[in-house]
């Protein structure tokens, strides 16, 4: 039986253990993937720390995957071995429920799949996924940089197309991280004034280097008041993992404003009265599917928004795992296999 190298949790706050298992086989309606690359997001501590509801251990966390179709299972048309392709954290449907004929893939609660939560993911040499997962990589785009558009770029492209800003608005993104630094060139690259917030000075050179018009260091100035004097946000993208940190900015959104949480955080407190009168709201964005993932491909392609990206070979996933969760990456950690 052929052999593989994955990275696995045995259990919930375990070590990252680098194992040899045997070559997984697709089943049927799947596809198994040479992975090439694969980004480390902050929601791989889900994994690592146990904190996301029904996952069984051992577990191989994983879900900014880029690379070739290496085998396809029975039943899947459309694809064939050799194409390129990524897999990010919606990973597989049911296709007939409720939510699924709507189109709403995304909120399937048959079937809905991620890789490195419900199954193993891309911090291997194969992984195998749905086919209804796959997003077809642009030749533009090498593996290293398609592999964190698969989460972090999707993430922020799509809640940020959906937001209804139109060109011109200010946008502000708050959390200048894997997630944020991208959601910064998207909103610069869909036309609007884009504000970049962060804690401390240090990453206003490189927030203006992608493009932000403005920056607010949320630990010298009041962020809500600066987002005020710009007239009011419409959208508050909000990257960040602290619940404070989105209380602390909800008072700068302009009238009709929304603040679009996708960082997922502790608690935040919220006065009703804060949105009542300029109808202000708060909503969450997950993901997309996985045409989004190939939508936020294209764009990138065409656009030059690429995730700035520090890369490690996959045995040493412990260190680059720490390395993310350190908050000194700049800005996106990637794993790559050599292949
Ligand atoms: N909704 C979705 O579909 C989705 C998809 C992917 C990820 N996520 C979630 O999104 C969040 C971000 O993920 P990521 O991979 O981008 O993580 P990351 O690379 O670790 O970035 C998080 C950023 O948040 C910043 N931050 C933390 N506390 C802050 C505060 N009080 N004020 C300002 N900035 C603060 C950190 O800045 P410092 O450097 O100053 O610490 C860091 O740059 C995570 O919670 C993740 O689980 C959600
Ligand atoms: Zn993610």
């Amino acid at each position: 039986m052929p052999k593989m190298r994955s990275v696995q949790v045995a259990r919930p706050k375990g070590p990252f253990e680098l194992v040899e298992r045997d070559l997984p086989e697709p089943r049927a309606g799947t596809v198994r993937i040479k992975v090439q690359a694969c980004g480390i997001c902050h929601s791989d501590s889900f994994t690592k720390e146990g904190t996301f509801p029904g996952i069984q251990y051992p577990r191989v966390p994983g879900h900014e995957v880029a690379g070739i179709i290496d085998a396809v299972g029975t039943g899947v048309p459309g694809w064939t071995a050799g194409q390129r392709v990524g897999v990010g954290w919606h990973g597989g449907h049911c296709g007939y429920c409720d939510s699924c004929r709507r189109g709403d893939f995304v909120t399937c609660r048959t079937a809905g799949q991620v890789p490195g939560i419900t199954y193993d993911g891309g911090y291997a040499d194969y992984m195998v996924a749905p086919a209804e997962a796959l997003a077809l990589i642009p030749d533009e785009l090498s593996a290293v940089e398609a592999g964190p558009l698969m989460c972090a770029g999707i993430t922020t492209f799509n809640s940020l197309r959906h937001s209804g800003a139109q060109p011109g608005d200010v946008v502000a993104i708050l959390g200048i991280g894997g997630l944020g630094h991208l959601g910064v060139q998207f909103a610069v690259k869909m036309g609007f004034r884009t504000v970049a917030i962060a804690r401390g000075t240090d990453k206003e050179p490189l927030a203006r280097r992608l493009g932000a018009r403005h920056y607010i260091d949320s630990r010298a100035q009041d962020p809500a008041e600066e987002l005020l004097k710009l007239g009011g946000a419409k959208v508050i993208l909000a990257t960040a993992t602290s619940g404070k940190a989105f209380e602390a900015v909800l008072g700068g959104l302009a009238v009709d404003g929304k603040m679009i949480i996708v960082g997922a955080a502790d608690a935040l407190q919220v006065s009703p009265l804060q949105l009542i009168g300029g109808r202000r709201s708060i909503a969450g964005w997950p993901s997309g599917r996985s045409i989004d993932s190939q939508d936020t491909l294209g764009f990138s392609a065409l656009t030059g928004v690429r995730s700035m990206n520090e890369v490690f070979p996959l045995e040493r996933a412990a260190e680059a795992y720490e390395r993310m969760m350190s908050g000194n990456a700049r800005f996106r950690v990637v794993l790559t296999t050599g292949k």
